[in-house]
């Protein structure tokens, strides 16, 4: 049996539905695989607990029942305060250990980094370590003990398509296309039923779809992070700056309360109506697309041919659209649910795993 200590950084809705699948998943993976992954240190963002000898059953209950009611780990009676999640791999590293990184943090990629050098694994669901410089991608990627499917796509095997099955096939990618946003999957999709921009926006918020502030949505900018991932997975030596976001509202509505932007969110709904007239007009329908081609990335709305694969698609699904040399004019199209914890922690799962079964 290989026994695998795993420190987990974060312990929001993803890390908490991670601790759970490992939980449930335990003898399965024993019988199948052979693997015992089991927790050795726990953070979040002020506290954490640790044990060598691994958390037992009742430690990780216990965890988890003080995030969901809102405490921090640095409350609990084996908790303490950490200094940066560096200091717990630091202390709770061990040979064969993975970190897993489930915050949203710029902070954690120094967690990540330490955990290569020692010769450990890592996953991450979070996107920024991955977007910060270019330098820092090669660092964690170039290592082949670094993976991060959950960050494009939640649990749709998107990385594992590009870099497992296209790129190790030496297949050559000319362009790829996908909608990585179920929010403004919804909005897209509900603007070409009729919608007015400004009650999908309200619609989307209530329903939980979006950032308490929904421009953190509709500014692009978190899909303009899964562009960059791609690109650079891809190889292609981008910067953040050299993408280019379109976001859905004009710059003057970037300042001001949540409020004052819901109601302002009226005076857009004229010009996008009639995009979504012009575009109808043509045969197609406004999808916030991220466009991969030639070395460069953009992201923003685009009118897409009804009967296509980013056409046809409806409400809050992700979908990706390889075309390469095989998959030419029929391209790899994968499709699904693309966010909630659920999926994401599946993601970062089979990541541990793939991982384990690599060390042996
Ligand atoms: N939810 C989705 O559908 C989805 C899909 C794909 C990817 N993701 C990504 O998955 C990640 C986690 O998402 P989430 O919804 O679980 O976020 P979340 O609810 O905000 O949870 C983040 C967790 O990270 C902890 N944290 C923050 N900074 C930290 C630091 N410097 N050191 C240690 N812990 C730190 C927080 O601690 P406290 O509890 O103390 O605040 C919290 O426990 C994000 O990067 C997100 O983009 C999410």
């Amino acid at each position: 049996m290989q026994t695998v200590p795993l420190i987990q950084v974060g312990l929001g809705g993803v890390g908490r539905a991670v601790v759970e699948r490992v939980l449930a998943a335990a003898d399965e993976f024993e019988w199948r695989y052979g693997l015992r992954l089991h927790y050795v240190a726990l953070l979040d963002s002020r506290g954490a607990i640790v044990a060598p000898e691994g958390l037992t059953y009742g430690d990780l209950q216990r965890a988890l029942a003080a995030k969901s009611a809102g405490q921090s780990l640095a409350t609990m009676a084996e908790g303490y305060r950490h200094e940066g999640a560096a200091d717990i791999v630091d202390v709770a590293g061990t040979t064969g250990a993975i970190v897993i990184d489930v915050t949203a943090s710029d902070d954690s990629v120094d967690a990540l980094l330490l955990a290569l050098e020692r010769g450990y694994a890592a996953v991450t669901a979070n996107k920024r370590p991955l977007t910060q410089d270019y330098a820092t991608f090669r660092r964690l990627v170039g290592c082949g003990r670094f993976r991060y499917e959950a960050t494009v796509g939640a649990g749709v095997p998107v990385i594992a398509s590009l870099a497992e099955n296209i790129i190790a096939s030496h297949d050559t990618v000319h362009r790829i296309e996908g909608c990585f946003s179920g929010t403004l999957g919804f909005l897209t999709t509900g603007l070409q039923a009729g919608g007015s921009f400004s009650s999908l926006v309200r619609e989307a918020r209530v329903r939980g779809y979006t950032e308490p502030d929904p421009r953190d949505d509709l500014g692009g900018m978190d899909v303009g992070r899964k562009a960059l991932i791609l690109a650079r997975t891809l190889g292609w030596p981008l910067d953040m700056a050299q993408v280019q976001v379109e976001s859905l509202f004009p710059p003057a509505l970037a300042a001001g309360s949540v409020d004052d932007f819901l109601q302002a969110t009226g005076t857009l709904d004229a010009d996008y109506q009639s995009r979504v007239a012009g575009a109808r007009a043509q045969g197609q329908t406004l999808r916030y697309v991220a466009s991969l081609a030639g070395g460069s990335a953009q992201v923003g709305l685009q009118p897409v041919p009804l009967d296509s694969p980013l056409g046809r698609l409806q409400g809050t699904d992700n979908l990706i659209a390889f075309y390469t040399d095989i998959y030419q004019t029929s391209p790899l199209v994968l499709q699904g649910r693309g966010a909630g914890a659920n999926g994401t922690a599946a993601g970062v799962l089979a990541d541990i795993v793939a991982l384990a079964r690599r060390q042996r």
